[in-house]
Parts: C-alpha cells; structure tokens; sequence
C-alpha cells in the first residue's frame, strides 16, 4: 500500500476502507508516514467528508493509537461528560461532585486551556496545592474511596490525535465535522468510560457557530460512540454568552463553589441539571429525567455534592481552607468595572470576544507555554436580556496587566456587549437533546 494512492483515492471522493485507514494512523504514529502526506490527507477529507463507516474506523483505530485505560477495576458505573468548549464553562466542576454524590463513578480526565477557553485542569489548579497528575494505584483509590477524580490525561494516550490535532492546527484543517468528530470520541472512549454524555457548544463562543453544524457533529459522535458499543448521548447548549458569571481560573473556581452551596447562575445550573439528570439515566440510578433531577437537587440543598467537593479537593491534596472560605483565593490588584454607554436591553454578550479578553487580561495562554495569572478575568454583571441605564456596570475586569494594556481590553469588552432599545428574552440554554 502507498500513502500517496490513498490521498489521491479521498481526493477523488471514494471511501477508504478500514485497512487503508488503518495503514495512515499506524504510519503515521511511527513516523513512517511524513505529516505532508497527511496534511494533504486531512485536506482532502476537509473537502470529500467521510462515510459513518469510515468515521467509526477512523475514530477506533485512533483510540487504539496508544495505551487505553481499563476502568474496570473502579466501582460502579464510570460516567463522563465531554464539552465541545465554551467560555466560563466550569461544568464539570459543578456536575461531577452533583452526580458523584448520587452515586455515579465520575473518573474524568481533563485538559487545559488554550486561546479563548478554559481548561478544567487550570481553574481547578487555582487551588493552592491542587495535584491534577495522579495515576496508577492513588488514581484507583481515590475513586473506590470517594467517587471522583479530576485529574490531567497520560501523554500515552490516543498520540494519534495528539500529532494530528498539533498538525490540523497549523494547515487549516480543524474545521472537519469528521475529524473533529473522530478527535474528541478517540479521546473518550480509550478513557475508559462506560457511559458519555457530549456537550456541544454552539454560538459565537464555540467551535460550531450554527445549531445545523453543531446537530451534525452531535448526531456523529452520537452514532460513532454507539457504534462503538458506548451509551452516548449528547445535548446542545448555548454559548453566544459566558455560561454563568465569571471567566478566569480562581473566579470559576469560586462560582462552582457558590454553585455547589445553592447559589450558582441560573444558566449554569440549568446545564448542570440537564447534564447530570441524563448522566443519572446513563448509569441507571434514576428511571426517569423527573426523578434524576430531584436527586441531584437533594445533594445540592443538604450540601453532600458540596462535601464531595471538599473531599476530592483534600484528596488531590489541594488546600481546603479555600473551599471552606474562598475569600482566601488570590485577587487581582486591580479590579475594573466597564460602563454601559447607552440605556436599554443587553443583546449580546458576544462569548468569543469575552474569552479572548480574559486571556489578555492574564487569564489564559495564547502559546503553550505562557503562564496563567489565576486571579485574572472577567465577571459580568449583565446576562443577555438585562436591562441596563446609561453607566451601569456591565462586567468587572481582574488584572494585574499594566494601564496602556488595560485601556485596548476596555475598549473589546464594551464592544461585547451589544445594548438594543427593544426589550429582549433571555438565551435558551439547552437547545436540543439527541439520544
Ligand atoms: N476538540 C478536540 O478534542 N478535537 C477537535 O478536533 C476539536 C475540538
């Protein structure tokens, strides 16, 4: 077989088979195949797409590109919720200790972030002593004992997609509903997990920018990760604004607090609920979304998934003081509020805009290797559908970034927001569930 037969083959639009695929991935991870042939690949399927045949191929043999984990040894059912990638999404922080404390298995490994978004394994580092690698035998322990684990992914697995995505980056090939698709389920199925529930963001915050796009990449991963033998599920929520109030690592740490105590955002906890009511069903602990959903509220309101929080928190050996009282978490030293410049209803609260700000402001990394100021962000004061008077406050910068800085991010907030006369409805959070 010849690397350049198969390029020309998806050039012209046919299917490749299960062998074909298999002969890329493999080559490819042992560098026998060069990332020229297949980055000429990976554009020829930006341009063909691939059958569910070949995406299913594709996905299974990427997970098998590395190691795999074996959960079997952990107790109960393992269920695992995935985001497509929002902007102040501290979900899992919320959801995993709410469904843990009714009795799911939540093993979840995470990333960090990069550009716009945020990464679970950053916010949750926030916590002074926080140990995100925990592998082996404490990893095992640790969920046996308590229930959760939130810790960082091994580098042995899926490498696969690891090359191809760093690849896919830099050739203007990301944007493929079946390489994406293939990306993010490899990933969730060589985790181990027995059930996945998929969030998938949509709106200018997130990757798919339209419902259509976001339902076709839903309805893929759907399909590939049953295909795959995987209860899979997958729900589309909204991110044309931040989900919840604050954006920056140890200002979402402090709202999942809030949140695990019975105070979160509306928005957050209806994607909280949702989630965790479907997670529930995955694991047969509740029969129906009604009575999911009344569990999940008793281990809000008598404080056990807070508790859980804590434990997990003292068992990754972060400092639980900060939990107990979070006005210990680091400050910025400058806190800035921006005004609204007219009266009337907030539009928009344009998500793309807002994460990229925070991330200038020193909450997030622009390379790899930049170091996140933990204090850093933005909490807004306004939600889509606020009314608003001239010089109210729409949002709070935190920064530690000098004043000339400061003056350009001024300037891209106060254009996130968009203020209208007419009276405008809040955002749906939940847009579709697909099963
Ligand atoms: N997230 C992933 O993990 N992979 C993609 O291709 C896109 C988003």
């Amino acid at each position: 077989m010849r690397m350049v037969d198969l390029i020309i083959k998806k050039r012209e639009g046919l299917a490749l088979s299960k062998e074909e695929i298999a002969f890329w991935i493999s080559g490819y991870v042992k560098n026998e195949i060069p990332d020229y042939q297949t980055s000429a690949m990976l554009m020829a399927i930006i341009f063909q797409g691939m059958t569910e045949e070949e995406v299913i191929n594709l996905t299974s043999l990427m997970e098998h590109s590395g190691q795999t984990l074996d959960l079997s040894v952990l107790k109960g059912v393992k269920v695992d919720k995935h985001s497509t990638g929002g902007v102040g999404d501290k979900t899992s922080l919320v959801l995993g200790p709410m469904v843990a404390a009714c009795g799911a298995t939540v093993a979840k490994l995470s990333g960090r972030g990069l550009g716009h978004t945020g990464g679970t394994l950053d916010k949750l580092e926030s916590i002074p002593g926080f140990n995100v690698q925990i592998n082996g035998e404490r990893f095992v322990k640790q969920v046996n004992d308590i229930g959760i684990i939130l810790a960082g992914q091994t580098a042995s697995l899926v490498p696969a997609d690891k090359k191809m995505y760093a690849l896919r980056d830099v050739t203007g090939t990301v944007e493929s509903i079946p390489l994406i698709a293939a990306s993010i389920m490899s990933k969730k199925l060589a985790a181990g997990t027995d059930t996945i529930l998929l969030d998938v963001t949509v709106g200018n915050g997130a990757f798919m920018k339209d419902i259509i796009q976001a339902e076709t990449l839903a309805k893929l991963m759907v399909k590939i990760g049953k295909g795959l033998n995987r209860d899979t599920r997958a729900v589309l929520s909204n991110m044309d604004e931040p989900l919840g109030l604050a954006v920056g690592n140890a200002l979402e740490v402090k709202e999942a607090i809030s949140a695990l105590k019975g105070n979160g955002p509306e928005d957050l906890m209806e994607l909280c609920y949702t989630c965790g009511s479907i997670m529930l069903m995955q694991a047969k602990l509740a029969n129906s979304f009604e009575e999911a959903k009344m569990k999940l509220e008793r281990v809000i309101k008598d404080g056990s998934a807070f508790n859980l929080f804590v434990k997990m928190v003292e068992a990754q050996s972060g400092d639980i003081s900060y939990i107990l009282n979070p006005d210990k978490f680091i400050v910025a030293d400058k806190i800035i509020p921006v005004l609204a410049k007219t009266s009337g209803y907030i539009k928009t609260i344009e998500a793309l805009d807002i994460g990229v700000s925070s991330m200038r402001l020193g909450g997030g990394r622009a390379t790899i290797e930049d170091v996140i100021d933990m204090s850093a962000g933005i909490v807004l004061n306004k939600k889509v559908g606020d009314k608003v008077e001239k010089n109210d406050v729409l949002c709070y910068l935190h920064t530690n970034k000098d004043d000339k800085e400061i003056a350009s991010i001024i300037g891209d907030v106060e254009k996130a927001f968009v203020i209208v006369p007419e009276f405008v409805a809040k955002h749906k959070v939940i847009l579709e569930i697909i099963e």
